[in-house]
């Protein structure tokens, strides 16, 4: 026994050292430039993933690598243009790390192809353009709480934070959405734990994601022994409102579970919960945190963007004659400034910032060579696009620090247009593009245009920009900072609202 365990350890040893000197010289990506740290191992990404600016340190890297650049031993990242439109790529089994039990699925993390067409026509008929006719109401309403908020905030001149105000809006949305329940996020602090909740879940992703030896270790197997986790707390939220939703009839509300119930049948109350609640698990960040993001990053810019608030200001104002009449219609489609300030938000500050790891689909072996930006994929490499850097990629987007909504109006002819379009890639594309694109920017619209119509802002502190003296990205005070934590997460911009004499009683 006491030799075994010597030998043991040696013979490891050796493996290492083979598999480290394999991946340095024989490995078929040995050609692309990369850190070298990265090309040893995927704890190299573990690492920043845990640090949380894992899409800066990929930006700054392409600036040394080059476009086409190897970040793991066998995971390669383009910055060229989105890679997502091709049928021949699917979602890498990294996407496991998303995965609550083995044999469970959600649409986010589903890799058969047939049960993702299935999923997506489910969630399809609840995110559609078409359900957001009969869901407007509801959100109307949750965004007239926000309303009264600034409102309240306004009167006693206390700055609101918005991160925290338009998170808590999003979740209330999906949570009627979802479930047709009132979480009350806005107007109570019992749920508030929630937004700690994903938070906390989708950095656990990035990590393991990342770093895929990680999804082994799970961390929640652990946390959910422990009767008061935010695990646990999640589980027995959800358990409420499935049961609440359940106690009336199914086809009372249109929402998310009523949808999924109704295409079930008798199976639903004894066998599929389960799969409602790992797809609940996913809709509560998809809908509530990403649309969080672009809001915020679109009043931060705002409030530091004079020329562009007027713009937006005199277009809101010149295209309603009340605060009641926006909402979803010709009108608002009509306000294209509008549109253009939610995309520019969207590209300085991608609401998922990092890489979205691809690999080859099943049964794609790789002869009929797969490229991309000119460079074959060996079979078995994952590979993506950093939609921060590709955001920031001055080939595409020129002067990409700066703020200028009016690059989406003016592009100078249609094939300028067409590598914009190219290079956007806020909601994914292809047939993994964001399911929930017309609700996203439905939302957006309505938060920005009826805020501009009731009241003027403007910035209360520095609080959402970068640090002045720092060093790269995290120095630019300017740019609205956030965390990679898969969705991204923010704090700020302080605002300082100021109510419209000539709007705002109609608010009262
Ligand atoms: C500004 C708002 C939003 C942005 C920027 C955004 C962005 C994205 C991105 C980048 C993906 C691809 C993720 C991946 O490939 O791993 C995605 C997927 C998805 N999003 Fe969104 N999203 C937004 C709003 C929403 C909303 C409001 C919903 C609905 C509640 C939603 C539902 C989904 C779903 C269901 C998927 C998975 C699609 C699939 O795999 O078929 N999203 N979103």
């Amino acid at each position: 026994m006491e030799k075994v365990i010597p030998t043991a350890a040696l013979a490891f040893t050796i493996y290492i050292l083979c598999l480290l000197g394999y991946r340095l010289t024989l490995h078929p990506l040995t050609k692309f430039p990369g850190p070298l740290i990265a090309k040893l191992t995927n704890g190299f990404g573990g690492f920043y993933a845990l640090r949380k600016d894992i899409h800066l340190k990929i930006y700054e890297d392409h600036m040394t690598y080059g476009h086409a650049m190897r970040y793991g031993p066998d995971r390669l990242i383009f910055n060229t243009e989105t890679i997502y439109n091709s049928d021949r790529v699917t979602k890498s089994h990294v996407y496991r790390a998303a995965q609550q039990h083995p044999d469970q699925y959600n649409i986010f993390n589903v890799r058969d192809r047939g049960m993702h067409r299935a999923k997506r026509r489910l969630i399809g008929q609840v995110v559609s353009e078409k359900s957001m006719r009969s869901f407007e109401p509801v959100m109307l309403q949750q965004i007239d709480v926000l309303l009264l908020k600034l409102m309240k905030a306004s009167a006693s001149s206390v700055p609101v934070n918005i991160t925290p105000a338009v998170r808590q809006l999003g979740i209330d949305i999906v949570g009627h959405l979802g479930f047709g329940y009132d979480l009350k996020m806005q107007t109570e602090e019992t749920n508030h734990w929630l937004m700690k909740a994903f938070y906390l879940g989708d950095w656990r992703i990035n990590v393991c994601m990342q770093w895929p030896l990680l999804t082994w270790i799970r961390p929640e197997v652990i946390s959910g022994l422990m009767p008061n986790s935010i695990r646990a707390r999640l589980f027995d939220l959800l358990d409420t409102m499935i049961k609440a939703r359940l106690s009336q009839k199914i086809d009372s509300k249109h929402d998310l579970l009523g949808v999924i119930a109704g295409s079930m049948g008798d199976d639903f109350k004894s066998l599929r919960q389960q799969e409602l609640w790992t797809e609940a698990l996913f809709f509560f960040p998809a809908g509530g945190e990403t649309t969080a993001t672009a809001i915020s990053a679109a009043f931060f810019y705002l409030s530091r963007n004079r020329e562009c608030y007027d713009k937006l200001a005199e277009e809101i104002r010149s295209s309603f004659a009340s605060g009641s009449e926006i909402r979803q219609g010709p009108q608002l489609a009509s306000c294209r400034y509008l549109r253009a300030v939610i995309d520019e938000s969207l590209r300085m500050c991608p609401s998922v910032p990092g890489v979205l790891w691809r690999e080859l689909v099943n049964g794609d072996d790789g002869t009929d060579p797969f490229i991309v930006d000119g460079h074959v994929i060996p079979k078995g490499t994952q590979f993506g696009v950093n939609i921060f850097s590709l955001h920031h990629n001055e080939e595409i987007f020129p002067k990409p620090f700066e703020f200028r909504p009016e690059r989406w109006l003016e592009a100078k002819d249609e094939e300028a247009r067409k590598i914009m379009d190219r290079g956007f890639a806020a909601f994914s594309t292809g047939s993994r593009g964001c399911a929930g694109k017309p609700m996203g920017y439905l939302e957006c619209s309505l938060v920005l245009a009826k805020t501009l119509w009731y009241f003027d802002f403007e910035k209360a502190s520095d609080l959402g920009g970068g640090v002045p003296g720092l060093p790269g990205i995290r120095g630019r005070t300017n740019l609205f900072q956030v965390d990679d934590t898969f969705a991204a997460t923010h704090n700020g911009p302080n605002l300082k609202f100021i109510p419209r004499p000539e709007a705002s009683h109609e608010l009262n």
